[in-house]
């Protein structure tokens, strides 16, 4: 091994998991009464995708999910990230129960648990019913409220069977990428609109929070974000500022308000918009989270710049530094510092590691292999980073590689690879990568370890 992993540093029940979203691996878009999300409007908006690609099919899961858990088993894991798809469950949005939607679920539930395979559920990867877009989607506090009635009827669906619950993952992109940067649906690029979505996506998981805990005695439930460390290009004031700009924007307006400290007030004075606050809502948003979720890929570094969009700060490209095939900086360093980011100012009860990994060109080799040495670096290198946070202190009881398999990743398509299943999109052939047996013999030898210790 490359980067050794201090795998003693893990505790014994480490979760070693898997995870991927529903839009971009189920397909059937149409099948059962699922209703269009926006990211199927979004995706069929000429333009919007590189070469149009959309979610139609995307890796037929839907179809094959017998196929990928027995995959999962192949790779030993122990736990696997799925997300619920919400129109399938209430094409209408708020309205009546889709029973064939909400039954696709269960029977995957069942089926993880039958081959020793915890389910991680998380009830909103961004696919918001078109329906709720149409009647103002996040920008509405109405779409909150739906949100943690989506919430309830999942939660007591699967709740008899699944403990492990995620409200949101990444809202920052949902907030702004969907409606600031207008890269990812709903498209927007409207600061108040931006503003406004983030608020009541952070209210929708402390409702939903609520929900879940009422259907599920003992639920463990967390929310996820996206996260980075933010460097100044300079040691100029202005750089330095920029950074904790970037800081507020990245980071602390979706840590705070979900610990309970409101959200900070140099970002709330920077957007200048109104929160469409009432009273209560902070306490629903700040209630105690059993855990948190830690999605890690890249650092950012930045400079000032006065004239951009809010946060007013501009991406600098540091030279020399190894990159991925999504121009990624590779810096594992960056969730550790993260890592125990979380764990000292945060006071983080339990953390995991939700989403962490890397996008390479794959090549099928002619005897049908897939190697692929830099995702296994990748890989080796942020599992030590993350063996180490433990090692000084933070709490960390899992870790979720994306993904379990190639898919639909948002606006870039089927070309940007993250796998460590590749997927041949035309004959829907699965083969494990390299760096799939390499996270297999990883797992086998924390358990190896555990077997020795005991
Ligand atoms: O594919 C995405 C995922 O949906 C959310 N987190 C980042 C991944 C890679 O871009």
């Amino acid at each position: 091994m490359s980067h050794p992993i201090d795998l003693a540093a893990l505790p014994h029940d480490f979760l070693w998991g898997t995870a991927t979203s529903a839009y971009q691996i189920e397909g059937a878009v149409a099948e059962d009464g699922r209703s269009p999300s926006i990211w199927d409007t979004f995706s069929h908006t000429p333009g919007k995708i590189d070469g149009d690609d959309h979610g139609d099919v995307a890796c037929d899961h839907y179809h094959r999910w017998r196929e990928d858990v027995a995959l999962m088993k192949r790779l030993g894991t122990n736990a696997y990230r799925l997300s619920v798809a919400w129109p399938r469950v209430l094409p209408g949005g708020d309205g009546p129960v889709n029973a064939k939607g909400l039954a696709f679920y269960d029977e995957l539930t069942d089926a993880l648990l039958e081959a020793g395979i915890t389910p991680s559920v998380t009830l909103y990867h961004w696919d918001l019913p078109q329906v709720l877009q149409d009647r103002g989607g996040w920008p509405e506090r109405a779409t909150a409220e739906h949100f943690a009635s989506y919430a309830a009827v999942v939660a007591e669906r699967l709740g008899d069977r699944v403990t492990h619950w995620t409200t949101l993952n990444e809202p920052l992109c949902s907030a702004w990428i969907g409606h600031l940067e207008g890269k990812m649906a709903p498209g927007l690029t409207d600061l108040t609109a931006a503003v406004r979505a983030s608020y009541h996506l952070l209210l929708g998981h402390g409702l939903a929070s609520e929900a879940i805990r009422a259907a599920v005695p003992g639920a463990q439930v967390g929310i996820v974000n996206n996260l980075s460390t933010v460097y100044a290009a300079s040691e100029s004031p202005e750089d330095v500022a920029a950074a904790r700009r970037m800081d507020g924007h990245t980071n602390r307006w979706w840590l705070d308000p979900v610990h309970g400290r409101g959200f900070p007030e140099d970002m709330r004075e920077l957007y200048g918009v109104e929160l469409p606050e009432r009273d209560g809502d902070l306490k629903k948003i700040g209630a105690p989270l059993d855990w948190l979720g830690l999605n890690y890929y890249f650092p950012q570094t930045v400079a000032d710049d006065p004239a951009g969009p809010a946060p007013h700060v501009r991406d600098v490209a540091r030279t020399g530094v190894p990159r991925t095939g999504m121009d990624w900086e590779v810096d594992a360093g960056g969730i550790e510092t993260l890592l125990l980011r979380l764990t000292e100012e945060y006071g983080a009860r339990r953390l995991y590691v939700t989403e962490n990994g890397s996008s390479y060109p794959d090549v099928v080799r002619a005897d049908g292999t897939v190697d692929d040495p830099e995702r296994q670096d990748y890989l080796e290198r942020h599992l030590a980073a993350c063996a180490s946070a433990a090692r000084k202190g933070a709490p960390l009881a899992g870790y979720f590689a994306w993904s379990l398999l190639d898919n639909f990743e948002w606006a870039y398509g089927y070309d940007k690879r993250f796998g460590l299943v590749h997927v041949d999109y035309a004959t829907q052939a699965r083969t494990i990568k390299g760096s799939g047996h390499r996270y297999a013999d990883i797992v086998r030898a924390h358990r190896e370890q555990n077997r020795r210790a005991a």
